[in-house]
Parts: C-alpha cells; structure tokens; sequence
C-alpha cells in the first residue's frame, strides 16, 4: 500500500483525478472502474473541468461502477446509475454505451451479476479503480463479513450503512437494504487501485483498513494484498494511523526518486 497524506480533500480530489489524467494519457481506451458517494464529487469536478479544457479525454475508455441499489431503476434519482449521469457522463466526452453500472432493476439480479463479471473481462480487466471507504470498512458494498475473493454479487446493506447513506433520500422515501456490488476479489483484480478517504468519520476505517489485521470484518483491509494500492487521505482522515511520521517519511523519498528519474 502507497500511504499518501495530503494537507485537505481539495489535494486528495486533485491527486486522484491527476492519477486518472495520467492513466487516459498513458491509454487513452483504459477501462475505468468508479464509485459513488460524496468523496469523489470533487475528483468529478475536476475531471469535468480538465475534459472541457481538451486535458484529458473519455472518448475510447470504458467504465465500470463498482454498485448499485437492487431495487432501483437507472431513471430513479437515488440510484447511482442517476449519480454517475448528474455528476461525471453528462459532461464528459464518454460514448453512453460505454459506461456500466449493475442493472438495479434487473428481473434477474443473479444472471445479472454474472453478466457484469463478464462484461469487464470482455473490456481486457479495469485498469484503474476508484473507491471511497465506508465508516465501517466497506468498499462498494462489500459490507463487514464480506469474503475477501468474492465476486459481484447480491449484498444485503448494514443498518450502519443504510443509516449513513439515508442523508439522500426524503422522508418517507423507499431506501433499498439490498445492492449489487463488485466483489472484492473483482477489485483486487484491478491492476491499479486509488481509495480516496476524507474527514475525521473515516480515521478510524482507515486506522483498520491500514494497520489492522487482514479481515474480512474490514473489508478494506483486503487492500493489504494488492499490488498497487494508493491510499488517499486528507489529515483528518489519518488523524488516527500510528506510524504517520513513516508513511510521510517514504512519501518524501517517493518524491525525491520521482524527481530524479524526471531529471535523468
Ligand atoms: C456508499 C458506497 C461506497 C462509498 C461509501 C462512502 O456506501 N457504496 O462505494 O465508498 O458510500 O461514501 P461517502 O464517500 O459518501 O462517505
């Protein structure tokens, strides 16, 4: 894991959208694994704003949403299909037809999941993965007791979850307890994976997902396996990590070597 600890969430949202530009300019038809959530707002705008300057360009990648509510049709406000049209699609130069996101209103949410699994093998993999972290350690909708090679599929949401996710949704408004989420093994099969983690209500994910014991009671713990993990957090969000001084201390020697290979 790459521990990268930047001075507010306006620096996490410009390192992770510099690392998605740097993707598409490295392979222009990368396929893009994106979360939803209030993290990634941000990386959003920013991403909007650099395709509407000509910096970076969609028109060959492909993406891949990491969930979605069962229950919810793509029209519904609250589904993340909705989420990803309102807040990345509508104002980036990417075809419609290629951007997935798990068909919540699927009459056959099993086939479904395995057809997604599918379909991403079909586009060669996901290069680079964007997630968020629950306040209790979930990636996606990998919720606490998840298996660490699972695969999409049917997930039932923990009360902690549906009461954090509630904010979007008016009274008395149907809130599904039931998603379609990639598996963890899913995004561990991402070759490049950038988990964005913001304010003091994820350090205590983040403290686990870190330095806690491998688990599937923290499914972002799994991270610990992966090849290529960049891990992105404003102060508040590593307020509680212990060996902070040594993550900042390989930073700065990743950023001294990075210099020097540039200079070469
Ligand atoms: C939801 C999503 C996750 C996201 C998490 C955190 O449950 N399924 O993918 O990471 O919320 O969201 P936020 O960024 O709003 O804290």
């Amino acid at each position: 894991m790459q521990i990268v600890i930047l001075s507010s969430s306006n620096c996490v949202a410009e390192y992770g959208a510099a690392l998605f530009i740097d993707q598409l300019a490295a392979k222009p038809d990368s396929v893009l694994g994106l979360a939803t959530g209030s993290t990634p707002l941000a990386l959003y705008q920013l991403l909007i704003a650099a395709c509407q300057q000509q910096r970076v360009s969609f028109a060959s990648a492909k993406t891949f949403n990491l969930d979605e509510y069962l229950g919810l049709a793509g029209e519904h406000p609250q589904s993340y299909r909705y989420f990803m049209q309102q807040h990345l699609f509508n104002h980036i130069d990417i075809s419609p037809e290629n951007t997935a996101v798990p068909d919540g209103a699927a009459v056959d949410p099993v086939a479904a999941c395995a057809r997604y699994e599918q379909q991403i093998a079909d586009a060669g993999g996901i290069d680079l993965q964007l997630l968020g972290v629950g306040r209790n350690g979930h990636i996606g909708f990998n919720e606490p007791s998840s298996g660490l090679y699972s695969r999409t599929r049917i997930k039932t949401l923990t009360p902690a979850t549906i009461a954090d996710n509630s904010r979007f949704f008016s009274a008395g408004e149907y809130q599904p307890h039931l998603s379609i989420t990639m598996g963890i093994g899913t995004i561990l099969d991402a070759k490049k994976v950038v988990l964005l983690a913001t304010g003091v209500s994820k350090a205590g994910a983040v403290k686990a997902m870190v330095e806690g014991p491998l688990t599937a009671a923290c499914p972002a713990s799994a991270l610990q396996l992966h090849q290529q993990a960049i891990i992105v957090l404003d102060e508040a969000a590593a307020s509680e990590l212990t060996d902070i001084d040594f993550y900042r201390h390989i930073e700065r020697e990743n950023q001294a070597l990075h210099n020097r290979l540039r200079q070469q």
